[in-house]
């Protein structure tokens, strides 16, 4: 069977997601248990980033020791990828001595780049396009709180960013509504938009997207590598902030979610990040069961 990659949530079947998922569920389970679970003893995942990272990089190298395992963390000035050394070779070399690669990059092409060079599973970490494994912790979460996802209407605030691509994705695979408001000039991808079978809608007011919606979730205004954009973000952003006027909008028990790291006072409010609808800190939690799931499907 040819490699399995995962740069993005349509590399897996619906069927594929909904069983990860649940042995994502599984695997917390145990280890809140203290049974221990190691299908990947003697296994080592290199983790390139090429972006900084608190989440990302703590639950899959905290991710694979609990499952026997072993994560490298490679930043680009500590190897000759940084020198210049092409990422086809990168890929080559490392892929022949590991079990699995993890990049976090920008342009979501050296992702691919990698995945065609490498003989061994590539994970996608986060691109400037998508953020597929934020979203295997999002739906988790979901499931854990609220069972099935396809009845319901999420609503995306902001920026039309590498989450929100996720976010399309998602409701493509999990068959949710996903009503996405952006200010103009910070649309998605409208192919994307289009290949959603008309189950996404976009609009350009935030209090029309959230109405009635059952899941609210936004992210930063400026993410990484757009930090000189900040201040023109500010501005643009006016009126996409997540506060408790917009979250009354939302169904009665709507739940609100964020990736992280948050700004407080920018897109959200501290009070919705820390009020009692929020469940940012099991979404962030989650990342570790839920990569641990993804770890042992491709690599064990
Ligand atoms: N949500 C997320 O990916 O966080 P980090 O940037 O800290 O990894
Ligand atoms: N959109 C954000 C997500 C961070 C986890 C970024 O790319 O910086």
């Amino acid at each position: 069977m040819s490699t399995r990659h995962f740069l993005s949530l349509l590399d897996f079947s619906s069927d594929e997601l909904h069983a990860l998922i649940d042995h994502a569920i599984d695997v917390k389970k145990k280890l809140k248990a203290g049974t221990q679970h190691m299908p990947l003893s003697g296994k080592v995942l290199a983790m390139i980033f090429e972006k900084s990272s608190t989440r990302t990089r703590v639950s899959f190298e905290a991710g694979m020791s609990q499952l026997g395992g072993h994560a490298m963390f490679l930043s680009p000035q500590s190897i000759q990828l940084g020198r210049g050394e092409p990422i086809e070779d990168s890929a080559r070399v490392i892929s022949s001595m590991v079990d699995g690669i993890m990049i976090r990059t920008y342009e979501h092409e050296r992702v691919e780049i990698i995945a065609d060079n490498s003989r061994i599973p590539v994970i996608n970490g986060l691109s400037d396009y998508l953020h597929p494994c934020q979203l295997l912790a999002d739906m988790q979460t979901w499931f854990e709180l609220r069972g099935e996802i396809k009845d319901a209407t999420v609503a995306w605030i902001g920026d039309g960013n590498n989450m929100c691509h996720s976010y399309i994705n998602a409701a493509i695979r999990f068959g949710f509504k996903l009503n996405i408001a952006c200010p103009q000039g910070y649309l998605p991808d409208d192919n994307l938009v289009a290949s959603a079978n008309g189950l996404v809608k976009i609009f350009d007011s935030a209090e029309q997207a959230t109405t009635a919606a059952d899941l609210i979730v936004t992210d930063v205004f400026a993410s990484m590598g757009q930090e000189q954009e900040q201040q023109q973000r500010l501005l643009d952003f006016d009126g996409f902030q997540v506060n408790q006027t917009l979250m009354a909008k939302a169904s009665n028990d709507a739940l609100f979610m964020h990736c992280l790291p948050a700004h407080r006072g920018e897109e959200v409010t501290t009070d919705v990040l820390e009020g009692a609808q929020s469940v940012v800190w099991q979404e962030a939690e989650n990342r570790l069961h839920a990569q641990k799931a993804l770890l042992e499907f491709l690599m064990r």
